[in-house]
């Protein structure tokens, strides 16, 4: 098949796999030799490497992001009769640790072009039940770090940040994760920090939340067989955490490709009837997606699949409109939410995405 014909995926990770395949392979070799698979040295050196890329003082390997913000709220302490407040747009991921622990989430609205969480609806939505605020950096850039900050120092909540998606990128300096209490990460195959299975991370500054939060991933236990709280299985195994330390040393990098990618596409589309993704300039987008919006959304979505390219629409339903949530919801319009999720659709975003690949995809774009 020739390179103008041939499938353009969503995202690439064999490209990736074959760029770093003797590091990992030696990696995954020394993790087999060794027997050790489980809370062994692996986890713990990823772990010092992750908090020093952050720039916190602890990190703690768990199973998955979702987890990640699970323990979180479960250490701070959040429980029935609390309320969390969140994005509507994101991944249900995101919501799923606050029903876990009991609480309820409160969704709000987003600013309509960065798809962030809007601080001054977070401030409406404040009530005396309200423990915590869990912003989602979406798509690779941060909320409004500042003003969420400065809001819940002001009313005592818990800030929370949600990192699946936005490893490596910045607000005012300050890498995401820690800007609030906890920093919580996901290391999903597709992200721009992506194990080969699940694995997940919280970063804090606090070293009395990163103990208690080893504690609950591991069966409530601080010394072996002894149990003082019900607690979990999720922990980060070592497979997975030899994987992240190899490829943590070359994210920044990888980080600064999607970013020319993304730059290529903004100058290719830059004529076309989208809008393209904005950049709040507060700090660097790393790009996990480039999402665009269109009044024609499916009718570009149908012609980027006829032409053989992966397209996806990260979210059709937001969270307050889903059938888990609907219930408590039906009477909750968030105008930007639901807009978004009428109209973004994100193109093919991987680091090692060719010009030609590029100039196929917006020529298809530009042709809707
Ligand atoms: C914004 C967001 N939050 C939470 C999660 C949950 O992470 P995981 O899939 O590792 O549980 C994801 C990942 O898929 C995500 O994109």
């Amino acid at each position: 098949m020739s390179a103008e014909t041939a499938p353009i995926p969503m995202l690439d990770l064999g490209a990736e796999y074959a760029l770093f395949e003797p590091e990992l392979t030696q990696s995954l070799h020394a993790v087999l030799q060794s027997t050790q698979f489980i809370l062994g040295p692996q986890a713990v050196a990823l772990e010092r490497e992750i908090a020093e890329y952050c720039g916190v003082g602890h990190a703690v390997g768990v199973a998955n992001g979702t987890d990640a913000l699970h323990l979180a709220l479960r250490a701070l302490g959040i429980g029935p009769g609390h309320e969390v407040i969140t994005s509507a747009f994101t991944f249900i991921g995101t919501a799923e640790p606050i029903s876990y622990c009991g609480a309820t989430p409160v969704f709000v609205d987003i600013e309509p072009d960065t798809f962030n969480i809007d601080p001054a609806a977070v401030e409406a939505a404040v009530t005396p039940r309200t423990r915590a605020v869990i912003p989602v950096h979406l798509f690779g850039q941060c909320a409004d770090l500042t003003r969420l900050r400065t809001l819940c120092d002001r009313r005592g909540l818990a800030l929370v940040e949600d990192c699946a998606q936005a490893i490596g990128t910045d607000w005012d300096g300050t890498r995401c994760g820690g800007a609030g209490v906890a920093g919580c990460f996901s290391f999903y195959p597709s992200k721009n920090l992506g194990c080969y299975g699940d694995g997940g991370m919280v970063v804090t500054r606090d070293a009395r939340l990163a103990e208690e939060i080893k504690v609950l991933r591991n069966h409530g236990s601080r010394t072996r067989y002894h149990h003082h709280v019900i607690g979990y299985n999720c922990r980060l195994d070592e497979m997975q955490a030899a994987i992240l330390r190899v490829k943590l040393k070359h994210l920044d990098q990888l980080n600064a490709l999607r970013r020319e990618k993304a730059h290529a596409y903004n100058r290719l589309l830059a004529g076309a009837s989208v809008v393209t993704p904005r950049e709040h300039g507060k700090g660097m987008h790393v790009y996990h997606q480039y999402t665009l919006r269109s009044a024609r959304r499916d009718a570009l979505k149908a012609a980027l699949e006829a032409a053989k390219i992966g397209s996806m629409i990260y979210y059709p339903i937001p969270l307050h409109r889903q059938d888990v949530y609907q219930e408590m919801y039906q009477s909750l319009g968030l105008p930007h939410a639901e807009q978004a999720a009428a109209s973004v659709v994100s193109l093919p975003m991987f680091p090692m995405l060719t010009d030609a690949q590029i100039r196929r995809v917006c020529d298809v774009v530009s042709a809707v």
